[in-house]
């Protein structure tokens, strides 16, 4: 059987990254070209500095992903990018370079949901399948939902975030911690030695129980900073490692609670996890320590936002018989559920 070659792009908010996979699931290479640092002295993203990078960065990302693939550019069978949602400038470089490509190559064109991205992180690298009714946890910067897969490509929508997405509620109390940004990886860090009962946070009520809601615990994150005076405490002091370990465990908490509820309230085979805060240590500890439910975790390296988890959505379209125009556009607000889009 001839192996099918996808080359992916990502560039929907601070990474600009280019990979080349086979047959799906085989990541020869996944470039990722992080602009953290770039925007760690402003304490979050800067949208016309993002795009800045990805217009300098996108080429030499496309270039070395090829290089390092040990491909030549006539090889790629199938180009793949993400459509939205993100920043609107940052996803507009990514977009044009690969319709370029598949434009000069004539090779199809598949542009995907970013957070289908993260869906298929889970494939990667692998060669299990996804067993439907499939409960996916998207948590990311952007995102936190309960997803229930019905079968390929059926997403329906079961609860959402009433305000912040954690991985805002990490970043934004990392910040008012004086720890910087991005807060997520530094708050699992410092937490790892810290004892997560030593303080309270308040129960978080919400209509419909499993629906999310960070804002408060957000507000509680900054009145205990005032308490304990963190912006004056060194950064590996044991208040403050307390502080990330208490903090991690209630935002950890809420969200592994609602997450085995909807499996069982919904008959989920799996439990499959997607976004960023997927690399979370705590979160991987409990899921699979906390229950006898069949879970999944994307592999650590494909967690945060690359391109390797696009190219391989994009596969699984385009074996569905699925492409893209040409004439795409980038979107700002995309909805995984079609009928909720906006621009
Ligand atoms: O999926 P992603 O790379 O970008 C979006 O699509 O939003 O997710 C980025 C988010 C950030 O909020 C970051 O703080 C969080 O994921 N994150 C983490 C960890 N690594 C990244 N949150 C908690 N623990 C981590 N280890
Ligand atoms: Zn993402």
């Amino acid at each position: 059987m001839k192996k099918i070659l996808t080359l992916g792009v990502e560039s929907s908010c601070d990474e600009t990254s280019v990979a080349v996979i086979e047959n799906g699931r085989k990541v020869l290479t996944n470039i990722i070209y992080s602009q953290i640092k770039d925007h760690q002295k402003y304490g979050g993203v800067v949208p016309e500095m993002a795009s800045r990078l990805h217009v300098m960065n996108i080429i030499p990302c496309i270039t070395k992903a090829i290089k390092e693939a040990g491909i030549k550019q006539e090889d790629i069978d199938l180009v793949a990018t993400t459509k939205g949602p993100g920043l609107l400038g940052a996803l507009s470089t990514g977009i044009a370079a690969a319709k370029t490509l598949a434009y000069t190559l004539k090779k199809p064109f598949i542009a995907v949901h970013h957070l289908e991205g993260h869906i298929y992180s889970n494939l990667l690298d692998d060669n299990s399948n996804f067993e439907y009714p499939c409960l996916a946890l998207i948590a990311s910067g952007g995102h936190t939902q309960l997803v229930l897969i019905n079968k390929p490509f059926d997403y329906q929508l079961i609860s959402n975030t009433l305000d912040d997405a954690i991985g805002e509620a990490f970043d934004k109390s990392a910040r008012i911690a004086g720890l910087g940004y991005p807060g997520g990886p530094i708050i699992d860090k410092l937490a790892q030695e810290g004892n997560p009962k030593k303080y309270r946070f308040p129960s978080v009520k919400t209509a419909n129980p499993l629906d999310f809601s960070f804002s408060g615990l957000k507000t509680a994150a900054l009145h205990m900073s005032k308490e304990l005076n963190l912006l004056e405490q060194p950064k590996d002091s044991q208040i403050m490692k307390d502080f990330c370990a208490s903090f991690q465990n209630k935002l950890i908490s809420e969200l592994t609670g609602k997450t085995f509820k909807a499996a069982e309230e919904y008959n989920a085979n799996q439990i499959i996890i997607a976004g960023g805060v997927a690399a979370n240590s705590f979160l991987r500890k409990v899921l699979v320590e906390r229950t006898d439910l069949n879970v999944s975790l994307p592999p650590l390296k494909y967690c945060t936002d690359n391109a390797a988890m696009i190219a391989c959505a994009g596969h699984y379209r385009y074996l569905n018989g699925e492409t893209t125009a040409l004439d795409i556009e980038p979107k700002a607000n995309l909805s995984l559920f079609p009928e909720k889009s906006k621009l």
